[in-house]
C-alpha cells in the first residue's frame, strides 16, 4: 500500500502496534509522542520491520501548533498525507471527590482536545488526499464505571467527535472510524506489559484491524467499531 500516515502517540503501545502492521504493508509512516528517547527506541524497533518510510516527530498533541508544524513536516517529506490515527491518550481513574482539577483538565485536554487539534490540523491534506481519519477512542466511551469521571467523559466525547466529523467529511470522499477497545496490553496508566496480559488484545491486532480498514471497499464505511478480547477471565 503506497499510503501515507500520521499517528499521534506512536511511540508505545496501540500507536505502535498500528505503525507497525502499516510498515509492514510498506506504507510511509509518521508517528508523535512527547518523549524523545521513547520515540528514539521505537523508531529502532520499527526500522527492524525493513519496509516502508518512519518519521519520528516530537509533538504534544495538547499544542495545536505543534501538531500543524507536526503534519507540515509529514507534507515536506511525502507530499501527501492519507491516514491520520488520532491515538495519543492517557487515563487518570479517582472517584470524583479526589479527581483533582489538574487530572481533568489532562484527561480532556489530550484525549479531546487533542483530537480535535489533530483533526484540525490534518484536515485540508485529508481532504487533498480523500483519506481516512481513524480516531482511537475505547469501550470506555460507551461504558460508564466507577473512578471514570474524567476518562468516560474524554471518551464519551471523543465518539460524538468522531461520529459527528464523520457526517462532516463523508461528503467529500472523507472516510472517519472511531475504534473503541476492551483491554489492550500496552503501557496505559503506567501499566508494564507482562505474560499475565496474554488474555488481552495485542496492540498488532488493532494493527490489523487498522490495515484491514483502509483495505476496505471505498463504498462501505464502519464508522464505530468496538473490540474487545474474546475470553476474558471470570471475575
Ligand atoms: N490500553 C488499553 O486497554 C486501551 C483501551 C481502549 C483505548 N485505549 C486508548 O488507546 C490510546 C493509546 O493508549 P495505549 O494503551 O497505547 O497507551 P500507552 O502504551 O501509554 O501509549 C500512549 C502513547 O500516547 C503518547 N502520548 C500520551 N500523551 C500524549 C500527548 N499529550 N501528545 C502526544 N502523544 C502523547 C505516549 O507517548 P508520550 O508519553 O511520550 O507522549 C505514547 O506513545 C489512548 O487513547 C487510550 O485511551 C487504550
Amino acid at each position: 500500500m503506497s499510503k501515507t500516515a500520521y499517528i499521534t502517540g506512536g511511540s508505545k503501545g496501540i500507536g505502535l502496534g498500528i505503525a507497525k502492521a502499516m510498515l509492514e504493508e510498506g506504507m510511509k509512516v509518521a508517528i508523535t509522542g512527547r518523549n524523545s528517547d521513547a520515540l528514539k527506541s521505537a523508531v529502532q524497533e520499527l526500522n527492524k520491520i525493513g519496509k516502508g518510510e518512519i518519521l519520528a516527530i516530537e509533538s504534544d498533541v495538547r499544542n495545536f501548533e505543534s501538531e500543524k508544524n507536526a503534519i507540515e513536516q509529514v507534507l515536506e517529506k511525502w507530499e501527501t498525507l492519507d491516514v491520520v490515527i488520532a491515538n495519543a491518550g492517557v487515563g487518570k481513574f479517582a472517584p470524583i471527590e479526589e479527581m483533582s482539577l489538574e487530572d481533568w483538565n489532562s484527561v480532556i485536554d489530550i484525549n479531546l482536545t487533542g483530537v480535535f487539534h489533530t483533526v484540525k490540523a490534518a484536515i485540508p491534506a485529508i481532504k487533498e488526499s480523500k483519506g481516512y481519519i481513524m480516531t482511537i477512542a475505547s469501550l470506555a466511551g460507551t461504558n460508564f464505571f466507577q473512578k471514570g469521571s474524567a476518562y468516560n467523559a474524554s471518551k464519551f466525547g471523543l465518539v460524538g467527535f468522531t461520529q459527528a466529523i464523520m457526517m462532516d467529511l463523508r461528503k467529500y470522499g472523507i472516510k472517519v472510524t472511531t475504534i473503541m477497545p476492551g483491554s489492550v496490553a500496552t503501557y496505559f496508566n503506567g501499566h508494564i506489559p507482562s505474560e499475565e496480559d496474554s488474555w488481552k488484545i495485542q496492540p498488532e491486532d488493532i494493527g490489523q484491524m487498522v490495515v484491514d480498514l483502509l483495505k476496505m471497499n471505498p463504498r462501505t464505511l464502519p464508522s464505530k467499531v468496538e473490540v474487545r478480547p474474546s475470553v476474558p477471565p471470570s471475575k
